[in-house]
């Protein structure tokens, strides 16, 4: 079912990307005409690729221009200030989409040290088929380069005060540009935001964003699930961090059954924001930690999401733990990329709050359950309320189970959890539920599930903690019923006495 609606949204990715090619004749002509103006231009002196730069107010922006240093003046680049310059990626329509004016103004307004703010615009080399486009970005970032190192010539202003913003082909535009880099500055950071996978996937580092581009890469991941060996996004790592939300491949909130809350929020653009969801989530996640500065995201090392969804990767020993968006902490302690996994919220703001339960259960059933269970968490600051937890097989040994728990609030410290097995709706368990619950034989009185603790990891806080039964007398779970749990120091003596 998921599957399906995956291949939906990729047959109308296709449409878009045929109807572009259809339009390719259009495409290539005003292609054509635009190079015999470069030509033109050439001696005009003018980049193809024009660069704005923001003033105060926001939607205000002008115009820089290569070689004229009047226009830094005049559009109030103040070189004692950092640059961050947002690369927009292929366009659908030829205009500007929405969220770089939202990038911003993020940028504006939140930041305590401000900064220059500019944007790469090249609609024109960008607005077309999309195999075209991938040809441009070599130019444009070819041209950014020149800006940067005329930046650095002229007013002694260092590409390591450089942060590019790249989405989409923009990030390979970002890479190019740092590739492109001849002086003995690297360009400071560049940032991919869901860094285009067609055309990209096979290509060697010197053919796309790769960690050598800058002095710190990192990458957000979104939108890379594979459909006949294609992919929006890039899947493999191309930063010195690369952060994977949710897996990666696909965003909550981005199904295509949103479609109705897209309309009542887009209008008529409902299904392009529908298609682009997942891949523009990387954009929005990024601004996200602009605009909650007080709430960011971290992610962790983990070598799938299979593993991070089992809570098995939350640990962050050694600094391998990162920041996702603007405030990551820019090292590279090797060439290799760090892969790092983490939750999000389907909406701003994403953050949500890792944790890992781990139960052993000790089987004392007679026949084969596929029990569901829910928890409780009650935390010093707020309680959240029956999170389902459903286990993948059966519990047929005594083993140790490991699960993920994702809560959207700060609870605070973590003080009390309820477990409780839920009824299932499979009629094959509730026939072995009535057997478990009402006692047919002597030897079934004692059936039921053992916990006797559970410990617990969290992530954003890596404060481990063991939690145990509240009555150490009964420690028998049956279905539909609920066990208290409570931190095992304040009733250690009474565990140590039970054990004995
Ligand atoms: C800018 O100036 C440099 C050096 O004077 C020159 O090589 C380059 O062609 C100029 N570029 C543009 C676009 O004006
Ligand atoms: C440039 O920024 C610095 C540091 O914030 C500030 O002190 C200075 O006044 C600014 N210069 C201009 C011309 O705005
Ligand atoms: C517990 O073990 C018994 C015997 O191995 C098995 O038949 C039963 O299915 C197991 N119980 C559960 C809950 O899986
Ligand atoms: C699980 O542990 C219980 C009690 O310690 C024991 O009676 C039972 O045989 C064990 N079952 C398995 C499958 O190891």
């Amino acid at each position: 079912m998921e599957n399906s609606l995956c291949v939906s949204i990729f047959l109308v990715l296709c449409i878009f990307i045929q109807s572009s090619a259809h339009g390719q004749s259009l495409g290539l002509e005003s292609f054509g005409r635009r190079s015999r103006a470069v030509e033109t231009k050439e001696t005009s002196q003018e980049t193809r690729t024009r660069f704005l730069l923001f003033k105060e107010e926001t939607d205000k922006s002008c115009q820089i221009r290569l070689n004229h240093s009047d226009t830094l003046q005049q559009c109030g680049f103040n070189s004692s200030l950092p640059l961050v310059m947002i690369v927009h990626g292929w366009l659908m329509e030829a205009s500007l989409e929405n969220w770089i004016w939202q990038m911003v103004a993020a940028l504006k307004s939140q930041l305590a040290r401000p900064v220059n703010v500019a944007l790469a615009e090249w609609v024109t080399l960008a607005h077309t088929h999309y195999s075209i486009a991938v040809r441009n970005t070599r130019l444009v970032g070819q041209e950014i380069a020149a800006l940067l190192q005329w930046l650095e010539e002229s007013v002694h202003f260092s590409p390591s005060n450089v942060h590019l913003i790249g989405y989409s082909l923009g990030a390979h535009v970002s890479g190019f540009a740092g590739s492109y880099m001849s002086g003995k500055h690297k360009i400071g950071r560049i940032t991919g935001l869901d860094a285009a996978g067609l055309l990209f996937k096979r290509a060697s580092p010197n053919d796309r964003l790769s960690p050598d581009d800058a002095n710190f890469v990192d990458a957000i991941h979104t939108f890379t699930q594979e459909h006949m060996g294609l992919s929006v996004g890039i899947k493999q790592p191309i930063a010195h961090y690369d952060f994977y939300p949710n897996g990666g491949s696909y965003q909550p909130g981005c199904h295509f059954l949103e479609l109705y809350k897209h309309i009542a929020k887009h209008g008529l653009n409902a299904i392009t924001q529908t298609i682009k969801c997942a891949h523009e989530r990387s954009v929005h996640l990024f601004i996200d930690s602009l605009l909650h500065a007080d709430m960011q995201s971290t992610a962790y090392p983990c070598r799938d999401m299979d593993s991070f969804s089992q809570g098995l990767c939350l640990s962050c020993k050694k600094g391998r733990c990162n920041t996702l968006g603007y405030y990551a902490r820019q090292e590279q302690q090797s060439k290799k990329s760090k892969s790092l996994f983490l939750v999000t919220r389907a909406q701003s703001p994403f953050k949500v709050y890792h944790y890992q339960l781990k139960i052993q259960f000790i089987n004392q059933t007679e026949k084969p359950v596929e029990p569901t269970f829910a928890v409780s968490l009650l935390g010093t600051k707020e309680e959240m309320q029956k999170i389902p937890i459903t286990l993948n097989k059966g519990i047929t040994s005594n083993k140790t189970y490991s699960f993920l728990i994702t809560l959207d609030l700060d609870i605070g410290e973590l003080i009390m959890i309820k477990f409780k097995w839920e009824n299932s709706m499979v009629w094959s368990n509730v026939w072995n539920t009535v057997q478990i619950i009402i006692p047919w034989g002597r030897k079934s009185l004692h059936s039921g599930l053992v916990l006797k603790s559970i410990r617990v990891k969290a992530g954003e806080t890596q404060q481990r903690m063991t939690f145990c039964s509240e009555n150490m007398n009964d420690l028998q779970l049956h279905p539909t019923q609920e066990k208290t749990f409570v931190r095992c120091e304040s009733n250690s003596k009474k565990l140590k006495q039970k054990i004995r």
